[in-house]
C-alpha cells in the first residue's frame, strides 16, 4: 500500500471551526498517573495516536488493567509502585521520547529487571539526561552508549536526590518528579523552565509538591511516598497540533479559523508570542481554566505581512515542537528572522534543526547557521511551482504536517512520505485538512 500523499493545491478561502486532536504530553501523563493511583480513573477524549497507545499498552505489561467504555478509558491502579511486574518483561515505548523516560522514573521501585526498547528513531535518541538522575537515586541501569535498549533494576533503598535540570526539559523533570512519588523523603530539582503538566496534575490530584519560581528557574520539592485517588479527566486539544492550522490560516488567503478547546498553558504557547510578534493577530477567547490547565478557543485570519524577528531564547521551550512551522512563516516574512541556541531540536523524533535548514533551502529559502543559532532571510513573495520531496526525515509526523502545510500555501507539486507517521500525535490530520478544503491524494 502506498504510504505517501501527494498534493498539487493551495488553499485558500476557507472559514472554518475545528477541533485538533487532544494534547499528547497530558494524554500520556493521565494515563501513567491513572497507573499510579489508588481506584479506577476515567479519562476523556483521550488521544487514541501511537505514543499514547503505547502508554497504556505499557502499563498493560506491569500488570494495570484499562478498559474503553463510550469513549472514555478506566484503568485500575493499584497506588504507587502497584505495578505487577513479570521476569523478563521488555517494554516498548515506540516513537515517544515521553513515554520511555516517564516510564522510567515509575520503575524505580521495581525489583525485576526490566528492558525498555524503542522505534528507529527512538533508539538514536540520547538518554544520559535522565540516567544520570535515575543513578543519582540508586536505581541500576544499563545502556550501552546511554541509547536504548536498556535494562533498568529498582532499589528498595531510593535515597531523595538534589537536583539541577539545566536543560529544560519537561521530560527530565517529569523522569525525576515520578521518580520522587516512590522515593521517601523530599526531593528537590532546580530546573529551568519547562511545560508544567506534571505539576498541575499532582497538584490536581492534591499531591503534596511544590513549586517555587524564581527568576527563569523553579525549585520544585516533592514529598515522597504518598498516595493518591484515582481521577476523572477530559484531556483538552494540543496546542502543538493547532499550530498547523494557524500556520496555514495565517499563510492562506482570505480564510478564518477558529479552534476550539485548546490548552494554551504559559509553558506551551511560545508560538502564539512569536507569531504575533511578527504581526499576526491570534487571539484566545473563552478562557476557562479546567483542573489547573488554562484552556482557549484560538482565533486566526490571514495576514499578507509579516515581520522578520529576533526571537528570544526564552521562548524556546514553550516552542521547541512548533519551531518547524515557525520557520515557515519567517520563510515568509519580510527581513531576516533570528532564532537562537536550538540544539535541543536536534534531540527530537528527527534532527529537527538539520532537516529544517535542509527543508527551507529545498524551497529556495537563504539560511545561515552558526552553532545552533540559525537565520532565515525571508522572501515575502515565495510561491512554489517545482514538484519537491522530502526524504529521510525517520518518519517524524511534525516533519510531515511541515511538508503538508509548505504545499498548501506555497504551491509546488509535493509528494509526501511516510503518510503513517501522522498517527504518532494527530491520526486525524488528514481528515482535518480535507474537513477545511484541502485536495489531498
Ligand atoms: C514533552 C516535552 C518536550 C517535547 C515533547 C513532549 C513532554 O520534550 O519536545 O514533544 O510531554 O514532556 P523535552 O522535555 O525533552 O524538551
Amino acid at each position: 500500500m502506498t504510504n505517501h500523499i501527494l498534493i498539487k493545491n493551495k488553499l485558500n478561502n476557507f472559514d472554518k471551526k475545528i477541533q485538533v486532536s487532544a494534547d499528547k504530553s497530558i494524554s500520556i501523563r493521565s494515563v501513567l498517573l491513572a497507573s499510579q493511583a489508588v481506584g479506577t480513573s476515567k479519562i476523556s477524549n483521550l488521544l487514541e495516536s501511537e505514543d499514547v497507545l503505547h502508554s497504556l499498552r505499557v502499563i498493560k505489561k506491569l500488570g494495570i488493567n484499562y478498559t474503553k467504555v463510550g469513549k472514555s478509558y478506566y484503568i485500575k491502579g493499584y497506588g504507587l509502585n502497584g505495578f505487577n511486574i513479570k521476569n523478563k518483561t521488555v517494554l516498548n515505548a515506540g516513537n515517544s521520547g515521553t513515554l520511555a523516560r516517564l516510564i522510567l522514573g515509575l520503575l524505580v521501585k521495581s525489583n525485576s529487571k526490566i528492558k525498555l526498547v524503542g522505534d528507529k528513531s527512538l533508539s538514536k535518541r540520547d538518554f544520559s539526561r535522565v540516567i544520570k538522575p535515575l543513578r543519582l537515586f540508586g536505581v541500576n541501569i544499563e545502556s550501552k552508549n546511554n541509547l536504548l535498549p536498556l535494562q533498568i533494576q529498582g532499589t528498595d533503598f531510593l535515597r531523595p536526590i538534589k537536583y539541577d535540570e539545566n536543560i529544560g526539559s519537561a521530560q527530565v523533570k517529569t523522569c525525576i518528579i515520578f521518580s520522587a512519588l516512590n522515593t521517601p523523603g523530599i526531593t528537590q530539582i532546580n530546573s529551568k523552565i519547562s511545560r508544567n503538566h506534571t505539576e498541575l496534575f499532582l497538584k490536581f490530584l492534591k499531591y503534596p509538591i511544590k513549586v517555587i519560581k524564581k527568576s527563569g528557574n523553579e525549585k520544585i520539592l516533592v514529598e515522597g511516598l504518598q498516595q493518591f485517588n484515582s481521577f476523572e479527566y477530559e484531556v483538552p486539544g494540543d496546542i502543538s497540533s493547532a499550530s498547523f492550522f494557524i500556520v496555514l490560516t495565517l499563510l492562506s488567503k482570505n480564510s478564518k479559523i477558529v479552534i476550539e478547546k485548546v490548552n494554551v498553558n504559559k509553558s506551551r504557547i511560545g508560538i502564539i508570542s512569536i507569531l504575533n510578534m511578527m504581526g499576526a493577530e491570534i487571539r484566545l477567547k473563552k478562557k476557562t481554566i479546567y483542573n489547573g490547565e488554562e484552556i482557549a478557543d484560538i482565533h486566526v485570519k490571514s495576514k499578507k505581512n509579516f515581520n522578520a524577528i529576533n526571537c528570544p531564547s526564552k521562548l524556546n521551550s514553550s516552542a521547541i515542537d512548533e519551531f518547524l512551522i515557525i520557520f515557515l512563516v519567517a520563510a515568509k516574512a519580510n527581513g531576516v528572522s533570528k532564532f537562537h541556541d536550538l540544539g535541543e531540536m536536534n534531540k527530537k523524533e528527527s534532527k529537527r534543526l538539520d532537516l529544517a535548514i535542509k527543508f527551507l533551502k529545498l524551497i529556495g529559502i537563504k539560511v545561515d547557521r552558526y552553532q545552533n543559532d540559525i537565520s532565515i532571510h525571508g522572501n515575502p513573495d515565495l510561491t512554489l511551482t517545482n514538484k519537491f520531496e522530502m526524504k529521510n526525515f525517520l518518519k517524524d509526523h511534525r516533519i510531515f504536517f511541515l511538508c503538508c502545510i509548505a504545499a498548501l500555501t506555497l504551491g509546488g507539486k509535493w509528494k509526501i512520505n511516510d503518510k503513517d507517521s501522522i498517527n504518532t500525535s494527530f491520526p486525524d490530520f488528514l481528515k482535518t485538512l480535507r474537513m477545511i478544503g484541502a485536495k489531498i491524494n
